[in-house]
């Protein structure tokens, strides 16, 4: 097994009221969470400081998505700054729901990517390829040019920041979860594409989680993968079971 801290996010998406995050909150309480992992649940923006405040503090809270400043005229946006003044210390990037139903591009991700991190947040910048890309055998060429946009805009000295999550738009919220031999074989691509592009020790060290119907059943199969650090949850951590997941390596 890898020195990387096993990571696993539970992105709750646009789900979830008061009572429903109790309830999660409640589950995530009793846990038992594993110390060996590092959990973080990626929430909606107007319950952040809520889930915050109720969440044990070894529980990370993530927002969802961020701008690429810190104040100003932006109506609808959040700054990394007003997730930190709440006591958030996490942001999800270029999800693939932020790609492709708001049409985020390689840059602004990049751009959000880098003011996140000068501002002091942990990031967890999202890549992955759509099926007709992957059916058209250019998985790699797709995945390394979105690497390559926020890896670009990481600055110096904020590595240990940076947890990457792989997620095959194809397999996110349908059911159809890569293989753990397909997705080892991404992760494994991303991790040398490091190790040339940046470092071998940024490659060595940083983590590099897997998302796309992610389910208690499946985790385990997953997380042996030797490059596969942990994962990206969605629909799954909404209920009880993602403690199931969150404890993968047990
Ligand atoms: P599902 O686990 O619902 O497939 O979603 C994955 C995801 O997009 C996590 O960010």
């Amino acid at each position: 097994m890898s020195s990387r801290k096993f990571f696993v996010g539970g992105n709750w998406k646009m789900n979830g009221n008061k009572k429903e995050i109790d309830a999660i909150i409640d589950f995530l309480t009793v846990g038992p969470i594993d110390s060996n992992t590092e959990l973080v649940c990626g929430v909606p923006s107007c319950y952040l400081e809520y889930a915050r405040q109720k969440l044990p503090a070894s529980i990370g809270v993530a927002a969802q998505n961020c701008y690429k400043v810190a104040k100003g005229a932006f109506t609808g946006e959040i700054s990394p700054a007003m997730i930190k003044d709440i006591g958030c210390s996490w942001v999800i990037l270029g999800h693939s729901e932020r790609r492709n139903v708001f049409g985020e591009s390689d840059l602004l991700i990049g751009e959000k990517v880098a003011h996140a991190l000068n501002e002091g947040l942990n990031v967890i910048p999202c890549i992955g390829e759509k099926l007709e890309e992957r059916e058209a055998g250019k998985t790699e060429e797709v995945v390394f040019a979105q690497l390559k946009a926020i890896v670009e805009k990481i600055p110096e000295g904020k590595w240990d920041s940076v947890v990457i999550a792989y997620e095959p738009v194809w397999a996110i919220g349908t059911g159809k979860t890569a293989s753990p031999q397909q997705a080892q074989e991404v992760h494994g691509k991303l991790r040398q594409w490091l190790a040339e592009n940046v470092s071998p020790d940024v490659a060595q060290k940083t983590r590099i989680i897997y998302g796309g119907s992610v389910t208690a059943e499946n985790c385990r199969e997953l997380a042996k993968e030797a490059d596969i650090d942990g994962s990206l949850v969605g629909g799954a951590s909404l209920k009880p079971d993602f403690v199931h997941i969150v404890n993968a390596t047990q």
